[in-house]
């Protein structure tokens, strides 16, 4: 059923403004918003403030926006202001949604504040029929999620709750299913007899932006590794589901992490940018990473054996969000003499961050009278061949005001993932400096034997070359 009020906590925050508000207005755009908005934040703002500021944030990212788009939006938007401990706050917020069944609430804030958040809406009932939106990171490792769940649990059942991992709502991270499940092509050589590596990579040019005080409790591994990148991980290996419904794609994901091998502090090279200790928030001395590179094994019978490589640090040379599957040598190398450069092995490199595609890299002949081979690439950008992409908010709000939860996580993967990661939490492996502008400590470029792909632009200038 179709939720009919939307009510955003964090109203002030910078989730909002940076992504929430934005998709508001792409809602509005698209016709997808027919609901009224209400935005919960402790800052004592009048009604106006508030719309002055929301119309900010979406002005400073939207520069060519529509402006009857951005005032119909903007009349949608209502304020309820009050300290999140307060019951009181609650109260009004109860009194009013008074005219809706069911309401989509958002918790765009501080994760140690979900559950008493979630508590306070329980009090007065409003958890009865709706659907509480949780953003990641969801706990900190497996027991204070398993704490986590067990506190939201005893407010609302599984089903009301919806767990962001905004990766699922991109459309180049879905696609990996679309590809690979709705090509022949590919998933009978989707497998240990033909892959040789997998290679995840997910790279910000930038570095923690402010966010110092969040950050530094967190650090990547838990940042992006435990959500973002597993989940490509998952979609790039999972079996087949029986069907595209959540229940079945759920139950891929997690069997396919309950196969991966808990890591080990040798699997793992850290990193902290040198500067990291002087942004504002960090602890001095502070041992938390902003970079991490890790080696998993699927022991299943699709991945035995075959090395699953994932990286992730700001601070590095470019923006870019990339998996790249390798593949073995054919059995003979017919076309290469010896003492030759050994052909390239062929690769599908998915783009996920920058435009978003694929390449897949092949041997054809070189010409002349030699029977020689060289790289040839097949590239296609999704948006020049199919048109313009939706964001990820504008997708993830739209699932849960229609009640979706194919785009959101399901606790057992959650926890799952936390499970493989524990031993490396519990036990951080050494963390090594790396400059601005490379791709983190000399440590992380070993963990591959045969290097890690090129990736972003210089895979780009590769293909177009
Ligand atoms: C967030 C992390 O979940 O994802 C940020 O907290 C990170 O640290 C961001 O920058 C990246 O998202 P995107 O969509 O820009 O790749």
């Amino acid at each position: 059923m179709r939720a009919d009020v939307l009510v955003l906590f964090g109203a002030t925050g910078d989730l909002a403004k940076k992504k929430l508000y934005p998709a508001l207005y792409e809602m509005e755009e698209h016709g997808e918003l027919d609901i009224p908005v209400f935005a919960v934040a402790s800052s004592k703002w009048t009604q106006s403030e508030f719309k002055a500021q929301a119309e900010t944030a979406i002005r400073e990212r939207k520069p060519d926006l529509k402006e009857d788009v951005l005032q119909h939006l903007l009349a949608e938007l209502n304020m309820v202001s009050g300290d999140y401990g307060n019951p009181e706050t609650f109260v009004a917020l109860k009194a009013a949604l008074a005219p809706f069944a069911l309401p989509v609430i958002y918790l765009a804030i501080a994760p140690h504040m979900f559950a008493d958040v979630t508590k306070g809406l329980h009090d007065v009932g409003l958890t009865n029929s709706a659907r509480v939106v949780v953003e990641k990171p969801f706990g900190r490792d497996l027991q204070s999620a398993i704490d986590l769940d067990n506190s939201l649990k005893t407010l609302l059942p599984e089903d009301q709750i919806y767990r962001i991992d905004h990766y699922l709502g991109k459309e180049s991270v879905e696609d990996l299913l679309v590809f690979r499940f709705a090509n022949t092509l590919f998933e009978p050589v989707w497998n240990r007899n033909y892959i040789s590596n997998v290679q995840i990579t997910m790279s910000e040019d930038f570095g923690i932006e402010g966010r110092g005080k969040f950050y530094d409790g967190v650090g990547a591994t838990r940042d992006v590794l435990q959500n973002h990148l597993l989940q490509v991980l998952s979609m790039l290996t999972m079996e087949p589901p029986i069907e595209m419904s959540s229940q079945s794609l759920q139950d891929e994901k997690m069997k396919v992490l309950s196969a991966v091998r808990d890591v080990q502090p040798d699997d793992v090279v850290r990193g902290q940018y040198v500067g990291y200790l002087d942004e504002d928030g960090v602890a001095d001395h502070s041992q938390t990473e902003t970079f991490v590179a890790m080696r998993v094994f699927i022991d299943n019978w699709r991945w035995a054996g075959v090395p699953i490589y994932m990286r992730t640090g700001k601070k590095l040379p470019e923006s870019t969000m990339e998996a790249v599957v390798e593949f073995k040598q054919p059995p003979r190398l017919l076309f290469s003499a010896p003492g030759e450069p050994r052909p390239e092995p062929n690769i599908v490199r998915f783009r996920m961050g920058k435009r978003d595609g694929v390449d897949l890299s092949l041997q054809a002949k070189t010409p002349g009278s030699k029977l020689l081979t060289d790289k040839v690439d097949l590239t296609v950008e999704f948006a020049a061949a199919l048109g313009e992409r939706k964001e990820a908010y504008e997708r993830l709000l739209d699932a849960a005001i229609v009640g979706d939860h194919f785009r959101f996580t399901r606790i057992d993967a959650v926890l799952q993932s936390w499970q493989m990661l524990s031993p490396v939490l519990e036990n951080p492996s050494k963390l090594h400096p790396y400059f601005d502008h490379t791709w983190g400590p000399d440590e992380a470029l070993d963990l591959v034997p045969g290097g890690w792909n090129p990736v972003g632009t210089s895979a780009i200038d590769t293909v177009e070359n």
